[in-house]
């Protein structure tokens, strides 16, 4: 079967010069993976649509690949389970992976066992794929409430990789190096479904962890959240700020959760010795993030794909920063392999407000659509809706000390972020997934 010319894809960081690859050499931890290695994980459909006339399925992979998301994924398309989906049967034959990605053999001194909890979400699956690719053990354990097995299915039955359904409410006994500590929900439709499971998780999940880390040893990083700021009076917000949050309001169990998580995390450094990093993300935004937990990228594309009006909140004049997942795991990995113990915060300082980047969504959506040849029928508009209890005017990070103690700054723009995005949720659309 001959496959179309696809020209391959060209990202450009803030500078204009191009990325080729994530991560970075810093703190004795060499942290790179090329780009196309990443993407071959995530850019991807999941399953082919049909077998060919002839029942030759690598013909229909090959030519869907070459077709679609070769311009990203380069060689690397074996790195991904070719699962295939019969419509007339309304069935579908699963595939684990034929190969996995190359990870890196690293020396006994040098790998270490990490546990990721909530490693099955979307921040979580991303830093679990960088881990593995580079060379190290990872346990991922996740009650799946808000992630899914497969955001990291890729790596089932790797040598390096476990995968353990628990609650961190509950204690979990493991031997390790360093643990990653996500589980939580964090879009406010899932951590407002059960306020008092939120807090349960954050407080009592935050415990069990913080017991392991001292019994083991082991490095603890909290992902904290920008929220413990609360609706800021000051403006950047920067990690010396105390917030300014409502305790009894409807995100409190959240905001209150991670403060208290912090409150923990530090009571164990002081009183027990435990070493600790404390992460305080900003708004991200990326493949893999849940199209319908209310987020206000992945609303906006996938409005935008379907036709859809873009819906803002307000009149659209609240501001917000958003960062795309792959500066998030740099600053993630960067943080926990770094001497600095006080709270940092990752996040972007390009401030938009919400109606600009309506906008902005639905150019970069009407951009790859022309790419791909498509003619949408009729121009999205922006429509406004009254705006949620407490929701936070302006947001933006105070990165300085990201900067000086990590050397970490941003390098995607949200032009970049979104296009891959973009390209990301039409290929869960051409699955039939979304
Ligand atoms: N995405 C963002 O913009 C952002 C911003 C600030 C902070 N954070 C923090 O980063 C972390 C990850 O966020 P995300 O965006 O990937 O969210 P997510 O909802 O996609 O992932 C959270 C993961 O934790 C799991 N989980 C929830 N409760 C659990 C429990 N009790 N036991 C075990 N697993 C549990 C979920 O199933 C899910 O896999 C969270 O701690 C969140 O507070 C994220």
């Amino acid at each position: 079967m001959t496959v179309p010319e696809v020209e391959p894809l060209r990202t450009l960081d803030k500078n204009g010069k191009e990325i080729t690859t994530v991560g970075f050499q810093r703190f004795g931890f060499d942290c790179e993976v090329p780009l196309d290695v990443v993407r071959a994980l995530y850019l991807r459909p999941h399953y082919v649509i049909t077998e060919a006339a002839n029942g030759d399925v690598s013909d229909v992979l090959d030519s869907q690949e070459e077709a679609g998301h070769a311009r990203f994924t380069k060689g690397f398309s074996a790195y991904q389970s070719k699962s295939i989906f019969h419509p007339e049967t309304q069935s579908i034959s699963y595939t684990t992976l034929t190969r996995f990605p190359p990870v890196k053999l690293l020396p006994p001194s040098q790998r270490k066992r990490v546990l990721v909890t909530g490693g099955a979400g979307f921040v979580g699956s991303h830093l679990v794929d960088r881990l593995m690719l580079l060379g190290h053990e990872v346990t991922v354990i996740d009650n799946f409430f808000t992630g899914s097995k497969t955001s990291v299915s890729h790596w089932t039955g790797h040598p390096n990789f476990e995968l353990v359904r628990h609650d961190v409410v509950e204690p979990f006994m493991i031997e390790c190096d360093q643990i990653y500590h996500l589980a939580c929900p964090a879009s406010p439709p899932h951590y407002q479904f059960n306020a008092v499971k939120t807090l349960k998780t954050s407080f009592q999940g935050t415990l069990n962890m913080l017991g392991l880390a001292k019994r083991t040893k082991a490095r603890f990083l909290i992902t904290s959240t920008s929220e413990v700021y609360g609706d800021p009076e000051v403006h950047p917000q920067h990690e010396d700020y105390w917030g300014h949050v409502n305790p009894i309001g409807p995100r409190a169990c959240y905001d209150e959760g991670k403060r208290v998580a912090e409150t923990l995390t530090y009571g164990f450094h002081r009183q027990d010795n435990v070493d600790v990093r404390v992460a305080r993300i900003f708004n991200t935004y990326g493949p893999r993030m849940n199209p319908f937990d209310g987020r206000v990228v992945s609303n906006f594309i996938v409005q935008a794909l379907r036709g859809q009006d873009l819906t803002v909140y307000g009149d659209g004049s609240q501001t917000r920063s958003f960062q795309y997942i792959h500066d998030l795991v740099d600053g993630l990995i960067a943080l926990m392999n770094s001497p600095e113990t006080r709270p940092v915060n990752i996040g972007s300082s390009d401030e938009f407000t919400i109606l600009e980047f309506a906008e902005l969504v639905r150019d970069i959506v009407e951009k790859v659509q022309r790419e791909d040849g498509e003619r949408p029928t009729r121009r999205v508009q922006i429509v406004h809706e009254g705006l949620p209890t407490d929701d936070p005017k302006q947001r933006q990070a105070d990165t300085n000390r990201a900067r000086q103690t990590l050397d970490w700054q941003p390098r995607w723009t949200v032009r970049m972020g979104l296009e891959e995005m973009v390209r990301y949720y039409k290929a869960k659309m051409a699955e039939g997934s979304l």
